[in-house]
């Protein structure tokens, strides 16, 4: 198999670099069994930007982005320049990428690992077995639609909630596409007993849903979906929303997995595929080595399956990383939140410990499979 792959990598700040140089190092790993030319090519975003170039978006960064076959990103945001105003901040320049790349469609997954369900908030029995993917709608509605602002007076304020059909159908296709590679199941989330929008996007989701047959679809509105992905999580599969929904639905289903360190994600369907871990720079940890680096390991993995057209390697991957914590390897978010002596049976790991361990586990796993051929 032959992949050339162009990658823009943005480490970006606080914890950004320490995690992505592990995804790069797990990533690496395919070039001792395919004829893989992975190039890797670092950009500068956020706080760093704007030290070097008084820009947290410099455009040589965008025009590196826009070229390359996929963009990863660390995470952007440091409390140095927290006092500036909203349009200069770091987070200003990752808000610029994702426009400019244009994907409509963010990936959410949150798994219950069954090695790490004890650090779960949620008691252990619910969200075992769990494995929930949003698919959340990224460019439109209440974030992006027009007329929105303050009244004259400063006293009142109003925004606008606003879908097209074409918008909602490219959003759903991907739900339905990905569902048929799961466990075949879409809940469309919506408030169509309250919303005209809702009420649009109901009757889209059913159209375009004739044309998946094999897909189950129901839905539900978004106050009982926010119950239910808490009391029930593993009743989902593949959760459909618009963006304000899907913004603090896919938040809350963090809480199934127990440390946003593991959760990854992915923005497709614009012109360039954007990867990045769920969470920030964490300031309070950065440059002590102890961060989690399984988010933006899975974030990998996600591009291997929507990027590089790599599904089984993509599944290696995820089910490496569950190798690692099942052999005990927990790197001190996943070991804080539980009991003390069970604590103790657990490997506390570095965040380059954590990432050399997936690599060993990855590179098992891709032994396996090509000494399986080779009989
Ligand atoms: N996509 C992004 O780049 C992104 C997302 C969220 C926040 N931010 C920015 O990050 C900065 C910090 O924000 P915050 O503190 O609200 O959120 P955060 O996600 O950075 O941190 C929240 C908590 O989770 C912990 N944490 C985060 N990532 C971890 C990891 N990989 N391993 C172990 N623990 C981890 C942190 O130590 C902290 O206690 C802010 O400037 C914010 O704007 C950026």
């Amino acid at each position: 198999m032959r992949i050339k792959m162009k990658i823009t990598m943005l480490p970006g700040d606080g914890v950004g670099p320490e995690v992505c140089r592990e995804a790069v190092r797990v990533l690496k790993t395919l070039n001792h069994y395919y004829d893989c030319d992975f190039q890797f090519d670092e950009k500068p975003i956020g706080g760093a930007a704007i030290r070097e170039h008084d820009n947290p978006l410099p455009d040589a960064t965008l025009q590196a982005c826009l070229k390359s076959d996929a963009v990863f990103l660390g995470a952007v945001g440091a409390p140095e320049f927290d006092h500036l105003s909203s349009q200069l901040r770091p987070e200003a320049g990752l808000l610029r990428l994702r426009t400019a790349l244009g994907g409509f469609a963010n990936l959410r997954p949150a798994i219950s690992y069954p090695a790490i369900a004890d650090c779960s908030p949620l008691r252990e029995s619910r969200v075992k077995g769990a494995d929930v993917l949003t698919v959340r709608e990224l460019l439109g509605g209440m974030y992006f639609s027009e007329p929105r602002g303050f009244g004259p007076d400063k006293e009142s304020a109003f925004n606008t909630m606003r879908y097209s059909i074409p918008e909602i159908e490219r959003v759903a296709r991907v739900a339905f596409d990905l569902a048929r590679t799961r466990r075949k199941k879409v809940t469309s989330v919506d408030k169509a007993n309250v919303l005209e929008t809702s009420q649009l996007w109901r009757n889209t989701v059913n159209a375009v849903a004739q044309k998946y047959p094999d897909v189950k679809l129901d839905h539900m509105y978004v106050d009982a979906c926010a119950m239910h992905l808490i009391t029930t999580p593993t009743r989902f599969d593949v959760l459909l929303t618009e963006n304000l929904f899907g913004d603090i639905l896919s938040d809350e289903s963090a809480a199934i997995t127990g440390s946003l360190g593991t959760l990854g994600s992915a923005t497709i369907g614009g012109k360039v595929n954007l990867y990045e871990p769920v969470h920030g720079s964490a300031p309070d940890i950065a440059g002590k080595g102890i961060a989690n680096p399984l988010g933006a390991i899975a974030s990998a993995a996600m591009l291997l399956r929507h990027s590089a057209d790599m599904p089984q390697e993509a599944d290696d991957l995820e089910e490496a990383i569950n190798d690692v914590l099942e052999a005990g390897h927990r790197t001190a978010d996943l070991i804080e939140p539980i009991k003390t002596a069970l604590a103790a049976k657990r490997h506390l790991a570095s965040t380059s410990e954590m990432g050399k361990q997936v690599e060993r586990a990855f590179a098992a796993r891709l032994d396996g499979r090509f000494a399986y051929h080779a009989v």
